[in-house]
């Protein structure tokens, strides 16, 4: 009962009897400012600098046991404190990241029968707001069942999203930019028909991470932060007043989560910025998340890798064995362990390694592998062994086919022959309708599963990848060895038959999916007509090859893919070379002019040797960049080594035109450099001595 209980008291001396309950709570730079008011149904509002950004927006609960609202409350006290600390991620984009808020945690007793106590947790940051629900034990209220959280952020106004439309089991969509009034996500969702699996919600249910841009130039990203055992958080548009509710996914019978007392729900997350860049510099969601454990975490290793992967998505090879294209055989796995140890490269995925993929998908079908069988024609233990020798490590592949029930019953099993056969990453994947049936890909059982997967690869030191995830809420701060995902359209995507990846597509991800940590978006693409294989394929990858180099700087990610085939790759050896010295793990990282949908721009410090790389990405059309690098160290002078555009360069009538060019710069000094349509560039600037 500190400082919020003074002014609360202090409110109520000066103010008419309705306002008495108002606490409030600012940023430690004053700019941003949280009021919450217990009186006649719980709300907050978020202001900036006097703009008010969220108006009163409820928050509670419905409940569906016991059958209660946890909506009007009695606030019975208050508290307050400041927090200001810095610390340190296993890997990321900074070595350092400054946790700077003050927080106010309502205790609250609610007016229902039983009278449940809650308390809500409010954090200011410099950069915005995070806030939460907490359930302490109590005396008579242990166990219940969420029908609902009653969650709003009203904007009251008719910003420009960029969204993508509500669905229980997919991410993967394209994301649209409109006024909030011209969502209509259904229509949306039913466009996209190479989709495997997907539940839509309602015409005007979105997804989060949502960037909203207000007609006044605010930046506003909502989002979650540390989502474990419970629901995905969808937003559901109201449009008479643009009011975004919290829509939780359901589970198989409509239940959304089962809780005891002693527990929280995640972060609800505002990040606020009058510039975009200062979204993407943002580390409120991983500022929101537990610190890891105390451990050791070195066996937690940045890593490039290849894959047996792509020639089964050209339609080169299969997956499966009776093909006779199986692609995961001895001798074809031993071609890219070869490549791999040629360029340094870490890792080689192996996918249709194990049996099973004969009827894999589509059938709702619960035994379907069992993780532990190779296919005849694949020697595992040989592989391994080859792969050693050549100081390159085998991935491991774990495709569940969306049967979860069969998966954690050979989980252990599964990691013990990774373990076995010195395979110490593991590449999981969800395609299909999920086995509890009924369950969705979104669901509290399900993100209780990744989470579980996680820990348990944890006690055997194996990273994991994931696909068909739910997408990351910051977690990987806490789990530092659930390393990345898909969890949006990635570039394998371009492959799809029917519409694949927009050029503005990876300058929108960066804003929304990426916020929440990193993802496995398979750059290093090199050949861009994908019909070699088969003819009837209409697609292409739609940037130019600079934009593929680039995005290994400008996507952050611990772990990274060079998409191609070892053949495509090999036709550019010095841009793989340069590709596979793109350090994983950064010192420092700036944003420079970006904006979603149009560019993003980035120069990131490199750890060992004082090395910047600066790099962009443009959409579908050409721009110039103007650089300035007075971020490089005074009185310094740069070797630099630039991957550009060509004058002709064009993600569809030219994509390999690129140029490689070696200069030097000083500090201070400025330069314009253009991208293509649907292109980039990217530069290492090594320090002289
Ligand atoms: C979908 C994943 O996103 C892709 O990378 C993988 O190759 C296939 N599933 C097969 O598991
Ligand atoms: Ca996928």
């Amino acid at each position: 009962m500190k400082k919020a209980l003074f002014s609360l008291i202090l409110l109520f001396l000066l103010s008419p009897a309705f306002a008495q309950q108002i606490t409030q709570l600012a940023s430690p730079d004053g700019k941003i400012e949280v009021k919450i008011n217990p009186e006649n149904g719980l709300t907050y509002s978020v202001s900036h600098q006097g703009k008010l950004l969220i108006q009163p927006s409820r928050l509670g609960f419905s409940l569906n046991k016991p059958e209660i609202k946890l909506t009007e409350f009695d606030l019975l006290d208050s508290e307050e404190k400041s927090v200001d600390q810095t610390w340190t991620p296993v890997y990321g984009e900074r070595s350092n990241i400054r946790d700077q808020y003050r927080e106010l945690r309502l205790r609250l007793k609610a007016k229902s029968q039983p009278a449940v106590e809650i308390q809500v947790v409010f954090r200011a940051y410099n950069d915005g707001v995070g806030f939460r629900y907490e359930f302490p034990e109590q005396a008579g209220f242990k166990h219940f069942v969420v029908g609902e959280e009653l969650t709003e952020f009203k904007l009251g106004a008719d910003h420009t999203a960029f969204w993508i439309p509500g669905d229980y089991d997919t991410n993967e969509f394209l994301y649209n930019r409109t006024r909030l009034s011209e969502v209509k996500a259904l229509e949306a969702n039913a466009k996209e028909i190479d989709i495997a699996v997907k539940s839509p919600i309602g015409d005007n249910v979105v997804q989060t991470p949502l960037q909203l841009v207000t007609d006044s130039g605010f930046y506003i990203h909502i989002h979650e932060a540390a989502l474990v055992n419970y629901p995905v958080m969808q937003l559901e548009l109201d449009k008479s007043d643009f009011t975004l509710k919290s829509h939780q996914v359901p589970d198989a019978v409509g239940n959304k989560a089962y809780l005891q007392t002693g527990t929280s729900t995640p972060w609800r997350s505002i990040i606020i910025s009058k510039t975009p860049e200062g979204i993407l510099a943002s580390d409120l969601i991983l500022n929101l998340n537990d610190p890891a454990p105390e451990a050791d975490y070195s066996w937690v290793t940045p890593q490039k890798f290849i894959g047996v992967w792509w020639e089964m998505h050209v339609g080169k090879g299969t997956w499966e064995y009776a093909s006779g294209k199986h692609a995961a055989n001895t001798a074809n796995v031993k071609k890219y362990i070869d490549f791999a140890a040629k360029y340094g490269i870490e890792g080689v995925l192996v996918e249709g390694w194990n049996e099973g993929w004969e009827d894999w998908f589509g059938n709702w079908k619960e035994e379907v592998f069992d993780f532990v069988t190779p296919y005849p024609d694949y020697a595992m233990k040989e592989l391994s062994a080859y792969a050693r020798s050549k100081n390159v490590r085998l991935i491991m592949h774990h495709e569940t086919s969306g049967s979860v029930t069969n998966y954690e019953r050979r989980l252990e099993d599964a990691f013990d022959y990774m373990v076995e056969n010195e395979i110490n990453t593991v590449k999981t994947g969800y395609v299909g309708k999920i086995i509890p049936r009924g369950e969705h890909h979104d669901s509290q059982w399900m993100n209780r599963h990744y989470v579980h997967v996680g820990k348990k690869a944890a006690e055997k030191k194996i990273m994991v990848v994931s696909h068909e995830s739910s997408r990351p809420t910051g977690l990987h701060r806490t789990y530092p060895n659930m390393m990345a995902s898909e969890a949006a359209r990635g570039n394998e995507f371009n492959n799809a038959p029917t519409f694949g990846l927009t050029p503005e597509h990876e300058t929108i991800l960066a804003f929304t999916r990426l916020k929440g940590g990193p993802m496995d978006y398979t750059p290093g693409f090199f050949d861009f007509k994908l019909n070699r294989f088969e003819p009837s394929r209409k697609t292409q990858v739609n940037t130019t090859i600079a934009k593929q180099a680039a995005l290994f700087v400008v996507f952050y990610s611990p772990i990274q893919m060079l998409g191609d085939l070892p053949e495509n790759l090999e036709k550019y050896p010095d841009l793989v070379r340069f590709i596979v010295d793109i350090p994983l793990n950064w010192q420092e990282s700036q944003y420079l002019k970006s904006a979603p949908g149009d560019q993003v721009v980035v120069a990131r410090k490199a750890k060992e040797d004082g090395s910047w790389y600066v790099a962009g990405i443009s959409d579908e059309q050409a721009r110039e960049v103007e650089l300035d690098f007075s971020f490089l160290e005074k009185g310094n002078t740069y070797s630099v080594q630039l991957i550009q555009d060509s004058t002709d360069a064009h993600f569809d009538k030219n994509p390999t035109g690129m140029e490689s060019k070696s200069f030097s710069v000083k500090a201070g000094q400025k330069m314009k450099v253009r991208m293509a349509e649907g292109g980039g560039f990217v530069m290492k600037l090594s320090l002289n001595n």
